[in-house]
């Protein structure tokens, strides 16, 4: 039997980089008009450390939504060497923070002032553990000795699993997973491990970046692996795990800043994260299981309430033809392209 409408609970994205000042400007509307609320990562340049700077940096991002939007930022620290235990303490009970983001040092954009030995964040995860506070971690080590595809699976052994021997309570969500040894490591641990998981990471594997040349729109970190991890998340998917749930990591960088001799990390995806997610479960016949992965898992680990709107997509015939770019002034900011029909498109949206 085919479907060709379906209504969720409105989704949550609990990974997404929305940058700051005219950049806001231009990509926030594709977030904020079909998900609840995102899980807004803190690498800003300088970073938000501290819960004055989430708060600030909060209001930004509100003055740029449209009028009537109920679209709601949960805001995070960017976790250093020097982050106080009662700055962390203060932004949990202020409610101005939602989670305390790690970095190792170097390991993505504008992570240099990320941690170098994870021994001394030992007091953050204390107060963590003492509010039921999720860290989320970009696992990836940074040693330059470890080959890039190796570093998510390094990274669990040398970093997590330590951390996780130090801190048996602690909720720790792995962001944006692109390996096998992620999948298992999920699969074996607790219900205080989860992981986030893309997009672009079920439709793309590491061929992509050089398919007919270098496509630097296909370059994000952690680096898209074989085929064989590709395969491994959406297995991960299908095994309707709670632990696994959205964090698009839709990660806008200029087309200019894309195209260039060193290009930065990051895909842009949030136009059409739903529709190609919708796709996915569609291609895997568990489109009965969009939801959770969608609007339950997510606030469920968090410990938040489920969003109350409701979004439909519907199915056409034809592949949806999506923009290419959005642009504001001199910016041009690509979208991920999957190169794979995707049929599925918002229908509309019940949210009052
Ligand atoms: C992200 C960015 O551009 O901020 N880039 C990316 O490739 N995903 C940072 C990150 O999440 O690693
Ligand atoms: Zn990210």
């Amino acid at each position: 039997m085919t479907t060709d409408t379906i209504t969720i609970r409105q989704p949550d994205d609990w990974h997404l980089h929305l940058r700051d000042g005219q950049l806001t400007k231009l990509v926030l509307s594709y977030s904020a008009e079909k998900f609840g609320r995102a899980l807004i990562m803190p690498n800003l340049t300088p970073p938000v450390e501290t819960p004055n700077q989430a708060i600030a940096y909060k209001k930004r991002i509100l003055s740029h939504l449209p009028t009537g939007s109920r679209f709601q930022p949960l805001m995070t620290l960017f976790l250093t060497e020097k982050t106080r235990p009662e700055d962390v303490r203060e932004g949990i009970l202020n409610q101005a923070i939602t989670a305390v983001k790690l970095y190792p040092s170097g390991a993505t954009t504008n992570s240099l002032e990320g941690v170098k030995d994870c021994h001394s964040i030992d007091k953050v995860l204390e107060v963590l553990c003492e509010f039921g506070i999720p860290l989320c971690v970009h696992g990836e080590v940074s040693d330059p000795q470890v080959d890039i595809f190796d570093r998510e699976a390094v990274f669990i052994d040398k970093v997590l699993i330590p951390i996780r021997q130090r801190f048996p309570q602690l909720k720790i969500v792995i962001e944006h997973i692109t390996t096998q040894q992620a999948v298992e490591y999920i699969q074996s641990e607790g219900p205080c491990t989860a992981a986030t998981i893309t997009v672009h990471h079920l439709f793309i594997n590491r061929n992509h970046m050089f398919k007919g040349g270098i496509r630097p729109h296909y370059y994000c970190l952690p680096v898209a692996k074989r085929e064989e991890h590709q395969l491994s998340l959406l297995k991960a998917i299908q095994s309707l795990n709670p632990k696994f749930f959205l964090g698009t990591d839709s990660a806008p960088h200029t087309k200019e800043t894309k195209e260039s001799a060193c290009g930065c990390a990051g895909m842009f995806t949030a136009p059409i994260a739903l529709e190609a997610i919708t796709q996915i479960f569609d291609n895997l016949q568990i489109l009965d299981q969009l939801e959770n992965f969608t609007s339950v898992n997510g606030s469920q680990f968090y410990g938040l309430p489920l969003n109350e709107g409701k979004v439909t997509l519907s199915k056409s015939k034809t592949p949806v033809k999506f923009l290419n770019s959005v642009v504001l002034d001199h910016l041009e900011v690509m979208i991920f392209n999957p190169e794979v029909p995707i049929n599925w498109k918002v229908e509309s949206i019940q949210n009052e």
